[in-house]
């Protein structure tokens, strides 16, 4: 394989960040590192906007402190929750504001509609605290203790309609050992995802990574290994 067969990212994804849109549900530690990296210099992003279904999330701060936009969409007001199509509508309307070229969901909790990831106006990612397609859903750390399992980690997936259940794009693996519990392999796999997390914009960002869902992954980067790029650490 010759380097010229690599695809060269878009004269788009060289000169301008790319904008993302951040949805979070709580303490945000995945925003600041994004937050924290583009401030550095070391991602090439903007982050122009972020979402929280929860009043009560850190996150929230987080975004302020950075004068970030904020919108908050609790899921319960006045003791009613707020459908999720309501939330959809909203969420909708500032996309449309904020133009994102990437939608990233880090620790965003709440199951959206079939109908509003199809119509979502960029990509969107998701950050999940599992090895997929294993332990897809909730309670992921629990049962990889309760398994027996050798290895355990994070991936970072394209969203569709069915629940975890996109194209793996990375993922972070560390070896679960015997004195682990649920709590030990929350925060161990919380380090992971804050390394995972800008390593796979950045590769997005740089267009080593295709930006579209739509894509087909291995038609677009078919001289490269196929996909999820692992990132192994001993931590
Ligand atoms: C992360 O562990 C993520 O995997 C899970 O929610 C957590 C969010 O953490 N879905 P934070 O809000 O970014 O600190």
């Amino acid at each position: 394989m010759s380097v010229d067969n690599l695809q060269q990212p878009s004269k788009q994804q060289q000169t301008s960040p790319l904008r993302i849109a951040v949805l979070v549900s709580g303490n945000g530690s995945n925003l600041q590192v994004l937050i924290d990296a583009m401030q550095a210099g070391a991602l090439p992003i903007n982050i122009v906007g972020v979402i929280s279904n929860r009043d009560d999330a850190y996150a929230i701060t987080r975004a302020q402190q950075t004068n970030i936009p904020v919108t908050v969409l609790s899921h319960t007001a006045n003791g009613k929750r707020m459908a999720i199509k309501t939330f959809e509508t909203h969420a909708s309307a500032q996309f449309a504001t904020w133009k994102p070229d990437l939608i990233v969901l880090a620790g965003f909790m709440r199951v959206l509609s079939a109908a509003f990831i199809d119509s979502t106006p960029a990509p969107m990612i998701n950050l999940h605290p599992a090895l997929l397609p294993a332990y897809k859903g909730m309670n992921t750390h629990q049962r990889a203790v309760q398994a027996g399992e050798r290895y355990h980690g994070c991936s970072v997936h394209v969203v569709t309609v069915e629940l975890d259940a996109g194209q793996v794009l990375t993922q972070a693996v560390l070896n679960v050992n015997a004195k682990d519990n649920a709590d030990s392999l929350q925060t161990r796999v919380q380090v992971l995802e804050h390394q995972l997390l800008p390593w796979t914009i950045l590769l997005l960002a740089k267009g080593v990574l295709p930006l579209n869902a739509n894509d087909k992954l291995p038609d677009t980067i078919s001289h490269l290994p196929i996909l999820p790029l692992r990132l192994c650490l001993d931590n």
